[in-house]
């Protein structure tokens, strides 16, 4: 089953349900071929979004995915590429992270070069900087529009306040901010951040959706309680996975969550696609929302 293709705003940018997330390639040491393969199986299954950052495998995430879709005439635009600035600041004595607009300028360069690509879908901020000048940040970022080199603009790990700080200043809509939510943290549930997706009808990008593998691993009572309960479901639903099962969770939620698979396993990828079929009723949902809390409900 393939997953959908939704509009992340109003405004766009058409992606598919469920996104591939670089940060571990080139940690696992993925060949080029390798990776041009696992972007097939991702397409196999419909998944065309590909999170990247200019910080992954120590710079070399956007390498490896830029050789990986030059590989093959055509590739590049049957995906559309996620890429982040910011963080990460080569050749200095200590890591920080910089959203002045010359930086933003010169590292979308180094992307385009690096993902061998005349175009960016969609360029994050990384993660909340205290010396953020919206005003240049919103400058950049009109200045990479106009030039045609990045086509939408969101955050990522941004509070509520820091969002709305940024987007009043840009002369376009924000369109996401991606963030880490799964069923063992919930916080964004909690603390306006998916109120504010909502609001303004933006989905969320849900990074770690399976916990980065500790639901899978983890020895805490948490994880054990999510596994035990996640499999019950799973079993009642007629046999899904935990991983189909909390993904689902995810998915179900009115924010629209696009969730980023971190995996590189194909049949994990075509087991995650299957959880968009999957309808929690409201009493499971809550089930496993008990469960990762450890919490009845008030
Ligand atoms: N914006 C940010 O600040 C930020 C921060 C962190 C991550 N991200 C993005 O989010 C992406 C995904 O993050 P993530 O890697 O933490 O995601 P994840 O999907 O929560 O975790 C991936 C891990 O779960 C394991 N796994 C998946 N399915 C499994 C299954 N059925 N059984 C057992 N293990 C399973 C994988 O193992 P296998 O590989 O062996 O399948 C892998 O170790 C990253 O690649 C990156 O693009 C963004």
């Amino acid at each position: 089953m393939a997953v959908s293709r939704v509009s992340m705003s109003k405004e766009g940018p058409l992606v598919s349900r469920l996104a591939q997330g670089w940060a571990s390639a080139v940690r696992r040491g993925l060949t080029v071929a390798e990776a041009t393969r696992h972007v097939h199986a991702c397409l196999e299954v419909g998944i065309t979004t590909m999170d990247n950052a200019a910080i992954y495998g120590g710079g070399q995430g956007e390498t490896l995915l830029g050789e990986a879709l030059a590989a093959e005439p055509g590739l590049r635009d049957r995906v559309e590429i996620v890429t982040k600035c910011s963080v990460g600041s080569w050749g200095t004595s200590l890591y920080h992270y910089d959203t002045s607009r010359e930086h933003i300028l010169s590292s979308v360069e180094h992307s385009l070069q690096e993902l061998r690509t005349e175009r960016i879908d969609l360029l994050l901020i990384h993660r909340p900087d205290p010396l953020m000048d919206a005003d240049e940040v919103a400058e950049a970022f009109d200045r990479l529009y106009a030039a045609g080199k990045v086509l939408h603009f969101g955050v990522s790990n941004f509070t509520p306040w820091q969002f709305t700080l940024l987007a009043s200043r840009m002369p376009r809509p924000l369109v996401t901010n991606e963030v880490q939510i799964s069923v063992l943290d919930n916080h964004t549930m909690l603390d306006g951040t998916l109120d504010q997706c909502q609001q303004l009808r933006i989905r969320p990008m849900a990074w770690s959706p399976l916990g980065g593998g500790r639901l899978f691993t983890g020895d805490t009572p948490q994880a054990e309680r999510l596994r035990t309960e996640l499999g019950a479901i799973g079993e009642a639903l007629g046999g899904y996975s935990v991983d189909q099962v909390a993904l689902a969770w995810l998915l179900q939620h009115p924010a629209g969550i696009l969730p980023i698979l971190g995996t590189f396993n194909a049949q994990r990828l075509a087991a995650a696609a299957v959880a968009e079929g999957l309808a929690l009723t409201r009493e499971q949902w809550f089930r496993i929302w008990v469960a990762g809390t450890g919490e009845r409900l008030p």
